[in-house]
């Protein structure tokens, strides 16, 4: 059997199309630490990316390309998307990924009304699973053997148990790119529900996360979602582990991974110096106005989870309680669309705009607007106002890990304030350089904004430096390098008794 040797699997791959009018395709490349992780084992590596097709565009190319994507679309990547009919992806990645697990990972349900585990949720887990298995399948029919299959997130939970299934040769690692869900909150999930999802990723020779944190919440929920057929181990000398058994098989062991994904400091510090980012520093100097007023920077796509509206409210409260900073700061928010298929974020979306604009509407004058909200996605103008930035704002409510936390302060010109969530993933390695709140406390926010404005030059200057050697201390190529020599290191134990 000839085949891929490593191979990842994603929702999203590393490069979508448009459809114009005339029938024309147009390829859009992404980027992310799986990019850059990817090219990372070389040229002339046969791997492959197996991706699901998101939108017309998308399954437009598979149509014409029959799935295995041009590779001058692709910058070389070989890529196959896999063309699932767009309801059952539907389902899965809206209902069931989107709505359901990310909801619980980032704990982000509000009772009474959520959640609600019905007929509709049963019809839209099928889904799932007919989504999961069609990537199994497809994996298990490119993989070489003994291959690397390196199996990423929420969306892919059930394809480590389906592809160990149909080829037990393979070595296979999934990636959780979120948090995890404490055992508590993980228990609202149906029991089922939490016995698939667990038995799917203990199908993994490696679970892997970006922090012990969530590593930890893994292998509670497994513990309580598996009872008597599971245990772990957490030794104070070596790696943790899990050993699972599933129904009519014998004991697996699982090992369990943590691997922080770093900022990428070559390409940010090359990408940011480049004329467009320069071009757009121009602009937004000017947007800003008054060449001394300070700025506060954030930059996410606008999700519920990123905690925008909370970062507003708390701007609003500094300029109540230190009417000092009037006419002298400027709130710089990029908040980029996302998942608007879902009415809860058309409707977060609708929220923060209409925050912004009250805001400005309180305090604003002729020659200071206090927010400048840009909602339209563009990666060199989010460069420009890293660099410009006094002080960035990352508040989320729960991140797996939140890479904007990691680039600012690797690509800042005069040092950067990091005004930083405890309930980041970054935390864990950038918490002593920054100025940590709590997500929620609006009040101590705006305290900790404050602080982060009136931080002495030279102080701001020293912890960017510090903050810029933690976020970097695993870039994307050592990232997915370690991962895939852990998984061919490893004891092949997986199908045995520890
Ligand atoms: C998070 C997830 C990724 C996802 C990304 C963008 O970072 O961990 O898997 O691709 O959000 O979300 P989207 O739904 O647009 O793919």
């Amino acid at each position: 059997r000839s085949g891929a040797q490593v191979l990842v699997a994603s929702n999203r791959g590393p490069v979508s199309y448009a459809l114009a009018a005339d029938g024309a395709l147009s390829a859009k490349r992404g980027g992310g630490g799986l990019v850059s992780g990817l090219s990372a084992i070389g040229p002339g590596s046969d791997a492959l990316w197996v991706c699901a097709a998101l939108g017309d565009g998308d399954r437009e190319a598979v149509r014409r390309s029959g799935g295995a994507l041009d590779p001058e679309d692709t910058g070389g990547q070989r890529v196959r998307m896999l063309d699932i009919p767009a309801e059952v992806h539907a389902d899965a990645y809206n209902g069931v990924a989107n709505s359901v697990l990310w909801f619980v990972h980032h704990m982000l349900y509000q009772t009474p009304l959520e959640p609600v585990f019905d007929d509709r949720f049963r019809a839209q887990w099928a889904s799932y699973e007919t989504y999961n298995a069609a990537f199994a399948e497809a994996l298990a029919d490119a993989a070489a053997p003994s291959a690397a299959v390196l199996v990423q997130d929420y969306h892919l939970a059930l394809v480590p148990g389906m592809l160990r299934d149909r080829r037990p040769d393979l070595r296979i690692a999934h990636f959780s790119h979120t948090p995890w869900a404490p055992p508590e909150y993980f228990a609202m999930l149906p029991d089922d529900v939490q016995r698939k999802l667990t038995v799917g990723i203990l199908g993994a020779d490696r679970a892997n996360f970006l922090t012990e944190r969530w590593a930890r919440a893994f292998t509670g929920c497994c513990r309580q979602a598996l009872g008597a057929d599971c245990d772990a181990y957490w030794p104070s000398d070596g790696a943790p582990y899990v050993v699972s058994t599933p129904p009519e098989s014998t004991p697996r062991r699982t090992r369990i991974g943590v691997h922080g994904l770093g900022a990428d400091a070559d390409f940010l510090r090359e990408r940011a110096h480049r004329p467009d980012v320069e071009e757009r520093m121009a602009t937004l100097r000017q947007q800003i106005g008054g060449t001394d007023r300070k700025t506060i920077v954030r930059v996410d796509r606008t999700e519920l989870s990123k905690n925008i509206v909370r970062g507003l409210l708390a701007y609003r409260r500094l300029l109540a309680d230190h009417p000092e900073w009037h006419e002298r700061v400027v709130h710089v928010a990029f908040a980029y669309p996302s998942r608007q298929d879902l009415a809860v974020y058309r409707e977060y979306t609708a929220e923060v705009g209409r925050l912004a604009e009250e805001i400005n509407a309180e305090y604003g004058t002729a020659d200071w607007q206090p927010v400048e909200l840009h909602v339209k996605d563009d990666f060199a103008r989010s460069l420009a106002a890293y660099r410009l930035a006094d002080v960035a704002l990352v508040n989320p409510i729960r991140d797996g890990m939140n890479l904007v936390a990691k680039e600012i302060p690797v690509v800042s010109d005069h040092g950067c304030a990091l005004v930083l969530s405890r309930e980041a993933g970054a935390y864990a390695e950038l918490g002593k350089d920054a100025l940590v709140i709590n997500p929620y406390d609006i009040n101590a926010t705006a305290e900790a904004l404050h602080t982060a404005l009136s931080m002495e030059y030279g102080e701001r200057a020293e912890r960017t430096k510090r903050l810029a050697a933690a976020a970097t201390a695993l870039p994307p190529a050592q990232w997915f390098l370690d991962q895939l020599d852990a998984l061919k290191t490893d004891p092949a134990t997986s199908s045995s008794a520890p």
